[in-house]
Parts: structure tokens; sequence; C-alpha cells
């Protein structure tokens, strides 16, 4: 019998955690769930609201009143804000820029994190996040801390928009990533920190595959089955 362990991976921006994630879901027959995708979705419905980043309590009667749902497609996981798919909508460049102001307030964590809790009781998880070790799943069968310095992971995010199709300028990717893992290392509520039992995987100079071995090999002395 195949045993539903919950892996939780963590790691700053553009780590490669969600691409990893996602292949090791699928060696494991386990669902991909990305938080970041949550606060980005969020993120989202407030501009559109014209709500300020920085207001909690708006952030937060807005989360209350907002239904956020990962489903899994054919090509990777689905995002639906209030019954409407905004899987792209949610990777805009004003996304990335406001997501770590939005995600720093207590009461849009706990709200989030509670939603997230409710995915994961059954087992059988790759979760991708920030918090996922320390707040998430703090007892988690495995916990990995996935780093990379900025430079590469933002020659990676440049790689992957040129892949797309998208122009963007190399030292303002870098810029942004750096702006973003010190807002998300520096808030006073679950900061991006390695949890104390997580494996700590530095793959600045590793592959996509050699990533996903590894973390499956963790998982099956974990008892997955592969
Ligand atoms: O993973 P991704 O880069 O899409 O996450 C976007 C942002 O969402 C992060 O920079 C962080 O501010 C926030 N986030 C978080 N906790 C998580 C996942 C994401 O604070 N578990």
């Amino acid at each position: 019998m195949k045993k539903n362990i919950r892996i939780a991976l963590d790691g700053p921006a553009a780590a490669g955690k969600s691409t990893a994630a996602k292949k090791i879901a699928e060696k494991l027959g386990f669902i991909y769930i990305d938080t970041g995708a949550m606060y980005r979705t969020l993120t989202y419905k407030a501009l559109k609201n014209q709500i300020e980043p920085k207001n909690e309590q708006e952030l937060y009667t807005l989360l209350m009143n907002t239904v956020i749902e990962l489903k899994p497609g054919s090509d990777g996981q689905l995002v639906f804000l209030d019954g409407e798919e905004v899987t792209s909508e949610i990777r805009q460049q004003d996304v990335t820029k406001n997501v770590s102001d939005v995600a720093l307030h207590q009461l849009v964590r706990t709200e989030m994190v509670r939603r997230q809790q409710e995915l994961v009781k059954n087992g059988g998880i790759v979760m991708d996040g920030r918090d996922i070790g320390t707040a998430v799943i703090p007892d988690a069968e495995l916990k990995v801390f996935m780093s990379a310095t900025a430079e590469e992971r933002a020659k990676r995010r440049y790689e992957e928009h040129k892949k797309q199709g998208i122009h963007s300028d190399f030292n303002q990717l870098k810029a942004e990533i750096e702006q973003r893992d010190h807002i998300d290392s520096t808030r006073a509520v679950s900061p991006l920190v390695k949890a104390h039992d997580a494996v700590e995987l530095d793959t600045t100079h590793m592959s996509i595959s050699d990533v996903v071995n590894k973390v499956t090999a963790l998982a099956a002395e974990r008892g997955a089955t592969i």
C-alpha cells in the first residue's frame, strides 16, 4: 500500500520549487499544491478592487469573501478565483510586485494557513511555499528547503520567460527576486526560514531531474512508494 506522506517544499522566490514539486508529485502519484498561487490570487483580486496591499483589514474582508480553487490540469495546476480561471493572470508583473506585501499580514496568513491545512488532511501531497514546514504542516513527514543563489534564480526565471516569449530585463528580474526575498524573510509573521528539521538542498548546480531524484529518494526513505 502506498504511504500517503506529506512533503513540504519551501524556499526563496524562483528557486525552482514549483517545477520540481510538479514532477515529484507526478512521480509519486501525489497531488501538487502551489500555495504561492493562493497569495497571488488574493493579490490579483485586491488590485482589481483597488485595495491597498498595506490595508490588512480590507484584505482580510476581501479574502473572507473570496473562493480560491486549485485544480489539476493537463499542463499543471489551474487556478480559479470565484469560479473564473486566473492561472496566467496571477503571474502578471503587477501581481508579482505586490504579492509579498499582501502576504505579510497576520490576518491574511492565518486564513490562508487554515485553508491550506484543509487541503493536506488526507496526505499524498507535495505542497510548496515559504512557511509550509514551519506553519502549515509542522509535522510533515518530509521537509525540504530549496535554495540557490539570486543570480542563478534570476537566470532561471529569465530563461523561463524567454521560452514563453516574454522579454525581460535580467537585472530587473534579479532585483525583484531579491526584494521579494527580503520582504518574505524579514516579515514578522511566519518569515521564510528553514525549518530546523528540513533537509537543505542548494540547487545552484543541480538540474531539475537531480532535484526530483533527490527528493523522491528522501520520500521513499520516509515510506512513500515510487
Ligand atoms: O511561490 P510564489 O513565488 O508564487 O509566491 C509568491 C509570494 O507569495 C511569495 O513571494 C510570498 O510573498 C508569498 N507566499 C507566502 N507563503 C507561502 C507561499 C507564498 O508568503 N506559503
